[in-house]
């Protein structure tokens, strides 16, 4: 009996390898591009690059970033999600992309939870307050008085509409009741230039593109909008502390291929996250920059399809009214 049995499920694997289809036994067998839908220097590019060096090592093929800007991260996740679904085209999303933007965007051209298969979550992102250094505000609450005595002169970067330093001030200036001038860039790599040569006031921005500024002094952290201090940033308060504990405001970035591609890619991928993940050398660039690596249950596949619609239903109440088009 114990023969047959082993016969017979031999003779099933045999069937199910051979259905998974050839190209996906052998992926990948040349570059694999990943979009990154904001300009080169920022949290969105800083993550990918970090963990996209390591996934090249694992998968034995370079990881080129490709940086695709435009609608607060929505031209690039537009061009992801009409990718070839080969494994070959994948996109480094956030909670902007994939999940605020269905809110901002009535007429969004994409689906986060329908139109992408996922492959995992990168990192998470706290979000901090920041200003250029010379502001007349030595902490946020000085920096709250200011920005409601000049409100017809203040102005806030962020990097489009759909983006997670658009969502994350927007929920600032709803709790401030302020409404200042807005001055999109492509990134908030950019717009962190402008910020640091004291051309803009202020914006709410993921702490892996901060930490050696704030601690170089060239800008100022006033908050930092989770429940504890960032361990990268120990001496910027938490929203809490600073007076203002509803700004609560944490992002992450994620992987995601578009809808079809086939699974034993997909998982390829994801594998291959995870190693990056697990990597002491990884695992040290993105700690040191502030960001939060998921444990093994916050990642691959099934985690970030929970955590996108998860985190579309949270955006929606908040962002409600604010569409743009
Ligand atoms: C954003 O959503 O603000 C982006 O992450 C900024 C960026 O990565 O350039």
């Amino acid at each position: 009996m114990l023969r047959l049995l082993s016969r017979a499920a031999f003779g099933a694997f045999v069937f199910a390898a051979a259905a998974i289809p050839a190209a996906a036994q052998d992926f990948p067998k040349r570059n694999i591009t990943m979009v990154v839908p904001f300009a080169a220097g920022g949290p969105t590019d800083i993550v990918a690059r970090i963990v996209g060096e390591h996934m090249s090592k694992t998968l034995g093929q370079p990881v080129i970033v490709e940086n695709v800007v435009g609608a607060g991260g929505t031209t690039g996740s537009v061009r992801a999600a009409r990718a070839q679904n080969d494994g070959y085209a994948i996109i480094m999303g956030h909670m902007g992309t994939h999940a605020a933007a269905v809110s901002l965007y009535p007429n969004l051209a994409y689906k986060p939870d329908v139109d992408f298969e996922p492959i995992g979550m990168a990192a998470g992102t706290p979000i901090l307050i920041v200003t250029r250094k010379d502001i007349p505000a030595k902490d946020l609450k000085e920096f709250v008085v200011w920005a409601k005595a000049n409100n017809d002169k203040v102005n806030m970067a962020h990097a489009g509409v759909g983006s997670v330093s658009f969502t994350s001030c927007l929920l600032l200036n709803s709790i401030l009741q302020t409404k200042p001038t807005q001055i999109p860039f492509n990134g908030t790599g950019p717009a962190l230039n402008a910020l640091v040569g004291s051309q803009v006031d202020y914006m709410c921005d993921q702490v892996v593109n901060l930490v050696p500024h704030v601690t170089g002094g060239t800008i100022k952290a006033l908050a930092v909008g989770t429940a504890e201090r960032n361990p990268a940033l120990p001496d910027v308060p938490t929203s809490k502390e600073a007076g203002l504990a509803a700004f609560q405001v944490t992002a992450w970035n994620a992987l995601f291929a578009p809808k079809g591609t086939p699974k034993p890619v997909v998982d390829k991928l994801a594998d291959a996250l995870d190693k990056a993940l697990d990597d002491p050398a990884v695992r040290k660039r993105l700690l040191d920059l502030g960001s939060d690596i998921p444990g093994k249950t916050g990642r691959g596949p099934q985690a970030l399809s929970t955590l996108v619609k998860s985190e579309i239903e949270r955006w929606a109440p908040v962002l409600k009214g604010t569409t743009i088009n």
